[in-house]
């Protein structure tokens, strides 16, 4: 079936649920104005605004920009600017940035730069491009993920799956100032990726520690944020699976796309096997059962994208995948009432902490998905 023709089918819920999405974030977006939330307490939006390196601090503002974009309505807009001015603070201690500085800054002030074309969010944009490009070890070939917590760790080697969300700032700043730099750092990251974090079945590593001399030697995997060492973590499997189409839409490499869709094929018969409710991690024990919605969310944004760039034969698998999720978390965990600032709920940290609680960026990504459904032609990343 045609891309248009399931997108028809499916038309009133995809409107129905934008309109919720609409009605609930046109009051929350007045009355967390001055926030930088990450979750809910007892119904209300916490405020993480005094830690302005929380690599999830752009969310919000993105998710502003997302309904701006959608709506036209201004309120929104003010909210992003909001939200950029208190993230401002993060640049008082550039020290401290990491490379999650393309979920905090690309779809913040990148996305505000597109949006509008304001140059001093252009500039922060760039110099975030600028500060990412920088973690590059030469000798190694990867781009340093975390900073290390304390004295006593050592996180020099360390590459997360997770990054590959954060490219997409280098590809943008290598098309808005000339410089292939940019691109081709980007590039031999996802190449990395490809090569020692995706596994041959489609599952990833979440983190690889690299041999910070020698290029290509992996020293070791980590468990990270998912069950144990050799798991699957589903968010970090999302991460990839959106990653790698933005890389192929952003290089028109045909290996990325490839990528893409073995990820999403492992995503996907992992996500159908739970009636599309996507476990935390696809390879921990059966007991005790823990869901994480953050990584549907990010899941079908990447499945809508592979179904719009794939050959037309193929559209069907990805694209209605993304919708059975989409419409199978809508009606389990989306909270629509306006008592709760949240609106999906079961997103998930960590394995074991932080588990079945709402996190912003699972709004985040539910909104993007349900907009690109709409037809917005609007990518952030
Ligand atoms: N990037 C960290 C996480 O997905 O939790």
């Amino acid at each position: 079936m045609s891309y248009e023709k399931i997108i028809a089918q499916n038309r009133e819920w995809i409107e129905e649920t934008f309109n919720k999405l609409d009605k609930k974030l046109s009051v929350t977006a007045v009355k967390s104005r001055d926030k930088i939330p990450y979750t809910t307490k007892d119904g209300v939006h916490d405020d993480r605004s005094k830690n302005p390196d929380g690599w999830t601090n752009g969310f919000w503002g993105g998710l502003m920009w997302l309904m701006y974009e959608a709506t036209g309505n201004e309120e929104y807009k003010k909210t992003a600017q909001r939200s950029e001015e208190i993230e401002d603070k993060a640049f008082e201690n550039v020290e401290k940035l990491h490379h999650d500085v393309g979920f905090m800054w690309h779809i913040l002030a990148g996305a505000n730069y597109r949006l509008t074309g304001n140059t001093e969010a252009r500039n922060k944009n760039l110099f975030c491009a600028m500060s990412l490009m920088s973690r590059y070890n030469v000798e190694g070939d990867y781009i340093r993920s975390w900073n290390s917590w304390s004295k006593d760790d050592n996180t020099t080697g360390w590459t997360i799956i997770d990054c590959m969300m954060n490219i997409p700032i280098l590809y943008w700043a290598s098309n808005e100032i000339g410089d292939t730099r940019f691109k081709k750092i980007a590039m031999r990251y996802a190449d990395m990726a490809m090569r020692d974090h995706v596994r041959p079945d489609g599952s990833v590593n979440h983190i690889v520690v690299h041999d910070t001399e020698n290029p290509g030697v992996v020293i070791e995997t980590l468990g990270g944020q998912g069950y144990g060492v050799g798991s699957c973590w589903s968010r970090g499997d999302a991460w990839a699976l959106y990653g790698f189409v933005l890389s192929y839409i952003h290089t028109k490499e045909e290996r990325y796309l490839d990528t893409a869709k073995k990820v999403a094929q492992y995503f996907v018969m992992n996500a159908e096997s739970t009636g599309w409710l996507p476990l935390l991690d696809f390879r921990a024990p059966e007991e005790p059962v823990y869901y994480d919605s953050t990584a549907g969310a990010i899941a079908a944004c990447g499945l809508i994208e592979i179904a719009k760039n794939c050959p037309e034969h193929e559209k069907n698998i990805y694209l209605s995948a993304a919708i059975n999720m989409l419409k199978t978390m809508e009606k389990a965990w989306c909270n629509w009432s306006e008592t709760e600032d949240s609106i999906l709920q079961m997103g998930s940290e960590r394995y074991g902490s932080g588990m079945h609680m709402p996190i912003i960026y699972g709004d985040y990504f539910f909104a993007e998905a349900i907009l690109k459904l709409r037809g917005s032609k609007f990518l952030p990343w």
